[in-house]
This record gives structure tokens, sequence and C-alpha cells, in this order.
């Protein structure tokens, strides 16, 4: 039996010799050092032997035994390190390749105006405020003193919503004033707020005009408050917004929630007064209406306004980067062409 076990070893080592991948492995192991192997055979049959065979046989293949296992872990081991060296390989960062540049997302260029004149207003101590988009008449007009068949409503073409309902009239709200009536019904003098926010026109579009666009409403209640409040809070927007020494123009104007009214106009910014295609040849450009809020407006509220007075202004907010940085189609704000966007960085 000496013999026979003599060739198993040399040709199993020779046959472990050449196997080039784990999977062989284990079928090598299966047929050498498996259950049913010679080996394991040899072994099984050493109680039928005489025990000085028994001794030598079982010494000898129990020495085979443990070499094939050794021999077969080294391989197993070997394996593991080509594999390891093989993954390392291809999973290294090579540092010297220039990065790929990560797209970083930046604000609407009309996100970052609101921001910018909420910022301005909130240092003068104004609170910002919300409203819904969808409005009701009452607050959109009856309670900024346009009662139905009052002309003013005609220069606002509205998008009413079909509530079914005729005492329950909706629209989408076409000036953000009508937020400052719900704050006037809600809350209690000393008021400063100001409302961003989207505003709706049932109108076609063209470079000046879209159906949907953005304004701030201003509102500031409180006893003693005067037109030259109004007028020092708007000069100081306007030297924040457009620079220190901006000139600024009030004349009157109407509008059915203020009494008196005013148009608020800026010096223009191409022509520093000189006159140009921009401003008209006029040398101003208007940016807001403004006034001191009429005292039905207030009694709407519940607000006395004996006791109390209060001004009121409104911006449209596209007007103002459109100014400052030449943009000469509001439409653009609005098509998300990212090659127009991209230029505003935060
Ligand atoms: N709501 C007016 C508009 O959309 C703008 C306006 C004018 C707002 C005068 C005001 C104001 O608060 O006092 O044309």
């Amino acid at each position: 039996m000496l013999p026979e076990l003599e060739n198993l070893r040399t040709s199993a080592l020779s046959e472990l010799e050449k196997v080039t991948a784990p999977p062989e492995l284990d079928a090598w192991r299966v047929r050498y050092l498996g259950k049913k192997s010679d080996l394991t055979n040899i072994l099984r049959s050493l109680a039928g032997l005489t025990p000085e065979e028994k001794k030598e046989v079982g010494a000898q293949a129990n020495q085979i035994k443990g070499l094939l296992e050794t021999t077969l872990k080294s391989k197993e081991e070997a394996f593991r390190t080509i594999e390891l060296t093989r993954q390392t390989a291809k999973e290294s960062i090579d540092i010297t390749l220039p990065g790929r540049p990560s797209t970083v997302g930046r604000l609407h260029p009309l996100t970052q105006t609101v921001n910018e004149l909420c910022e301005i207003f909130k240092s003068m101590g104004f609170a910002i405020v919300e409203g819904p988009d969808v409005e009701m008449d009452y607050y959109n007009f009856e309670a900024l003193n346009i009662p139905a068949e009052h002309p003013a409503r005609d220069t606002m073409s509205s998008s009413w919503i079909d509530t079914g309902e005729q005492e329950r009239k909706m629209l989408l709200r076409t000036h953000t004033t009508s937020v400052t009536a719900r704050v006037l019904e809600k809350m209690k003098p000393p008021i400063r707020m100001i409302a961003p926010g989207k505003v709706y026109r049932y109108e076609a579009s063209d470079a000046t005009h879209t159906p949907m666009f953005h304004q701030i409403d201003g509102l500031a209640v409180d006893k003693g408050i005067t037109m030259a409040d109004l007028k020092g809070t708007l000069y100081e927007f306007a030297r924040r917004y457009f620079g220190e020494d901006r000139k600024v123009r009030f004349r009157t104007d109407f509008f059915p929630f203020v009494e008196p009214g005013v148009e608020m106009a800026i010096e223009c910014i191409v022509c520093h007064g000189e006159g140009c295609r921009l401003c008209g040849t006029t040398g101003w450009i208007e940016i807001m209406g403004a006034g001191m809020t009429h005292p039905e407006v207030l009694r709407r509220g519940n607000i006395d306004p004996e006791e109390y007075t209060s001004f009121a202004f409104g911006i449209g907010i596209n007007r103002l980067p459109m100014l400052r940085y030449g943009i000469d189609d509001i439409r653009n704000f609005y098509a998300n062409d990212l090659r127009f966007l991209k230029q505003f960085q935060v």
C-alpha cells in the first residue's frame, strides 16, 4: 500500500500545481481529500491491517494528508493575494487626473431679487407675510375699496375661478395688495409688513407683460404715520437697491386703496435724466405705486382711521432686475432657459 500512497502524493501535488483558478481548487479538494477519495479510503481501511502495517501505512497516509492540506491552503492563499492585487489595481484612484466639475444650482434671478428686497425691508423693521394666490374677491377688491363695477377692476384683467357659488367669488389675485387687506383684518397696529408673491393678469405675453409676474406690497400702520414716513422709507429703499445718489421723484397718482396716491420714479439708470429710449425721453422710470392707506380700507380691517394712519406701496419685482441688468424682455424670467439664468451668479 505504500507505493500506492507514494503515487497518490505525486499525482495530487502535480495536479494541484496545474490548478489555475479558484473553482478548480474545490474539485481538487473533493478528489484528493474528500470523503470518497483514495486517501480517505486507505485511512478507513487501516482497521483491517496488522498492527505493524497499520502503524507504517497510517503514519504515511496521515503525513500525506497533512501535506496535501497545507499545500492546498497555501495555494488558496496565493489565489486570494492575486485577487486582492487585481481588485486594488482596479479601484485605485489616479489623483493626477483633472477633477470633474460638479454642477451647482443657483437661485433664480427673481428669487435673488426678492431675497434682496426682503433683506432691505427687514432691516427697516418690516416683517414678511404671505397670502394665498387663489384669493377671494373680497380681499383682492372689495376690502381695498374696489367694489363691483368699479372701473379699476377693468385695469386688472382677472382670471376668475368657477366656484359654482355667486357669493363666493374667487380669482387668481391680481396684486399682492390682497395680502395687506388680510393683514389689516387680522393684526393689531403697529404693523410693518411686506408681502412678496406671484400675481396674475389675464393678458397676452409680450416684452413687458406676462400673465403671471411678481410683486411686493408693503404696509405700515401706526399712530402718527405721515407721508414723510412713506417718502423716507422709499428713499432709503431706492438708495439701498439702486445706489447712494439715485434721484427719486414722487408724483400724484390714483389707486382706490390709497389717498393721496403717488407714483414713485427713479432717475433713469441709462441716461441719468438726459432722456433716452429706456425712459421714453423723460429721464425718469416709474418703479412703484404708493400712498396713504384709504380710511375706508382701514375701517374694513376694524382699524379706526381717526386713531391710526398708514402708508402702503406696491412694487413690480421684475422691473428691478430688468433695470439693473438691462434685461429687455420680461419673458426671459419665465422661459427657464439656462443660458439666461446662468448669468446671475449668487
Ligand atoms: N396694487 C397696485 C397694482 O398692482 C400697486 C400698488 C399701488 C400697491 C399703490 C399699493 C399702493 O400698495 O399703495 O398696480
